[in-house]
């Protein structure tokens, strides 16, 4: 983007101050009155030179205004450069944005792994799963669509003492054969198993020893153990589907079962691995790491979910030979993957990046969620219950909102609304649930980005201009047509800066400004009335509107109606 103008300010840099090789990075100004485009180099730069920022400024701009794609440019506060394009450029370049909701082509890299979702079988799917689920695709789409190789990985929790629990509870209490069993049955089973071993602490012990024989191959509960992730993954497929999020592969713990022995040798050869208290083998790691030695082998050598994981890094390591792998999960295990990365280290192998990619915890607006016992609130009831709020919405708004399927409307808006309540939030922070805010018209929510696209595509059923182009000349681009332009043209840096920062919630509140500013268009200018170039020039703005709310949408995991 913006190559002419870039050029000309990298020559002024190295010719005026000899810098070679400075990066220059367009924003879009905070007011738009500020200008089309602004760079802080200036600042950035001028420790290195020995000059002041607003001396560098003053160069800069010099060079620029001699461009003729500029109108002109100013230097701003402390040494910000703020530059207007003319027209021309403006509609040069707004092509190139409409680029940008194309996927990229393939780069020649080694392919990203990614690992979300990744619920516990057997354990309830709780309304916080949304969390990895939603972000880890967002991501995942987001490195796609710059041109990266993504390998999409759920990591089922399906092995571990949650089935010995169960296996307890279905033979003490369970009314039905396994196969008829639904998955409330099965968590009305769990969450007695957990009432009960209150009063009963042996309890506790039988489910160890049920699942300890589950590991050691008992035909009978091997078969429950199958069963029960069927029932588990059928219901789990329902929900992937309803949320756009799919995996290229499942790969669940017990795919690990058989890849940890040589892991736990290589680790004792390695000495790595060592006798700690009580029988067990642990890593210990460096004093100044400050982590506490964990556990890789029981003292009765069951593994746990750090040798799982040492032996899943191995395998994606050999199979994919990733550039990095991410890893979409909870706060609550930060310290966790410090300890794992530490151990991955120390076993000296050739690692990928790896990040663990975190999230904070959620809350409802008025109370707590937890899901603990008896009080879960299930990601289906949630997404159900907001399916229903949506259609009184769309009840509420009969004279505006026009369509012939209420249903699948309400199905979009109000899955969209709870995903969109999601990753329009600073992941890194703590997250409310506001269903009147997740839902409302007016604000940042899935139904206005989704109302804004079908006005978009209204306008452009009207004027049957599906390919609008944007025309090569036009006396002015002024007022709410340079906002939607300014916009608009800053699509592609968004994009980037959300898949580099894994941060979806750039995307989503970009997204929101792009609305507000079309919606601001809509109301200030005639676009069917217009003629000549001017039409041209607002259906193109209206059409590639439309264009880039669906890509990014659809990028967030959320889709938009033609028509509402
Ligand atoms: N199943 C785990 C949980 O619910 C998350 C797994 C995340 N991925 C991993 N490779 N550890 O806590």
């Amino acid at each position: 983007m913006y190559e002419v103008v870039t050029d000309a300010a990298i020559q002024a840099l190295s010719h005026s101050f000899g810098l070679t090789n400075a990066l220059l990075d367009w924003h879009r100004p905070q007011d738009h009155a500020h200008g089309d485009i602004s760079t802080a180099a200036a600042l950035r730069l001028s420790r290195q030179v020995g000059k002041s920022p607003q001396e560098m400024a003053q160069v800069l701009c010099g060079a620029l205004s001699k461009l003729p794609d500029v109108e002109r440019a100013e230097v701003a506060g402390p040494g910000y450069v703020n530059v207007w394009l003319t027209p021309t450029a403006l509609l040069r370049e707004l092509s190139r944005a409409r680029e940008a909701c194309t996927a990229k082509v393939k780069r020649k890299e080694p392919p990203v792994v990614i690992d979300y979702s990744a619920p516990n079988i057997a354990k309830p799917l709780g309304i916080h799963h949304i969390l990895s689920t939603v972000i880890g695709q967002s991501l995942a789409n987001l490195y796609r669509h710059q041109g990266y190789e993504v390998i999409g990985i759920n990591h089922l929790g399906d092995w571990g003492t949650q089935f010995g629990k169960l296996a307890v509870a279905v033979q003490k209490w369970g009314e039905k054969p396994l196969a008829e069993c639904s998955l409330d049955d099965l968590l009305a089973l769990y969450v007695r198993f957990h009432d009960e071993v209150e009063s009963d602490t042996s309890l506790e012990n039988q489910a160890r020893g049920a699942f300890k024989k589950i590991e050691e191959g008992d035909t009978k509960l091997r078969a429950f153990w199958k069963e029960v992730v069927r029932i588990t993954v059928e219901a789990l497929e329902r929900l992937y589907e309803r949320l756009h999020v799919s995996f290229d592969y499942s790969h669940g713990e017990s795919f690990y079962e058989d890849k940890m022995q040589p892991i736990i040798e290589e680790g004792k050869k390695k000495s790595v691995f060592a006798e700690g208290e009580e029988g067990a083998l642990v890593v210990r790691f460096p004093e100044e790491s400050q982590l506490s030695p964990a556990i890789v082998l029981k003292a009765d050598d069951a593994t746990i979910y750090l040798t799982r994981d040492l032996a899943t890094a191995r395998y994606r390591i050999d199979t994919f030979h990733p550039q990095k792998i991410l890893y979409v999960v909870d706060v609550a295990q930060q310290y966790y993957f410090k300890q794992l990365f530490a151990t991955l280290k120390q076993l000296g192998w050739d690692l990928p990046e790896l990040e663990h990619i975190v999230f904070g915890r959620m809350s409802f607006k008025d109370k707590k969620m937890s899901t603990r016992k008896g009080n879960i609130l299930r990601l289906e009831h949630v997404l159900d219950e907001a399916v229903v709020r949506a259609r009184e919405v769309i009840a509420e708004h009969e004279g505006h909102i026009q369509t012939d399927d209420a249903d699948t409307l309400a199905e979009m808006m109000g899955v969209g609304s709870v995903v969109y309540g999601v990753l329009s939030q600073n992941r890194k922070m703590d997250m409310v649930f506001d269903w009147g805010k997740m839902l409302s018209f007016e604000g940042n929510s899935a139904p206005y980005l989704q109302y804004t696209h079908a006005r978009a595509h209204s306008v452009l059923r009207k004027a049957d201009a599906d390919g609008a182009e944007f025309p090569a000349f036009v006396e002015e681009l002024a007022g709410k047509e340079r906002g939607l332009a300014q916009s608009l043209l800053e699509f592609a840096r968004v994009l980037e800066e959300a898949r580099a920062g894994h941060m979806p919630h750039i995307l989503a509140n970009y997204l929101f400004q792009l609305c507000q500013d079309f919606n601001a268009f809509y109301n200030d200018v005639r676009i069917l009335e217009a003629e000549g170039p001017v039409r041209s020039l607002r259906l193109a703005l209206t059409q590639c509107t439309a264009a880039v709310l669906k890509t990014g949408a659809e990028l967030l995991t959320i889709r938009v109606p033609d028509r509402m």
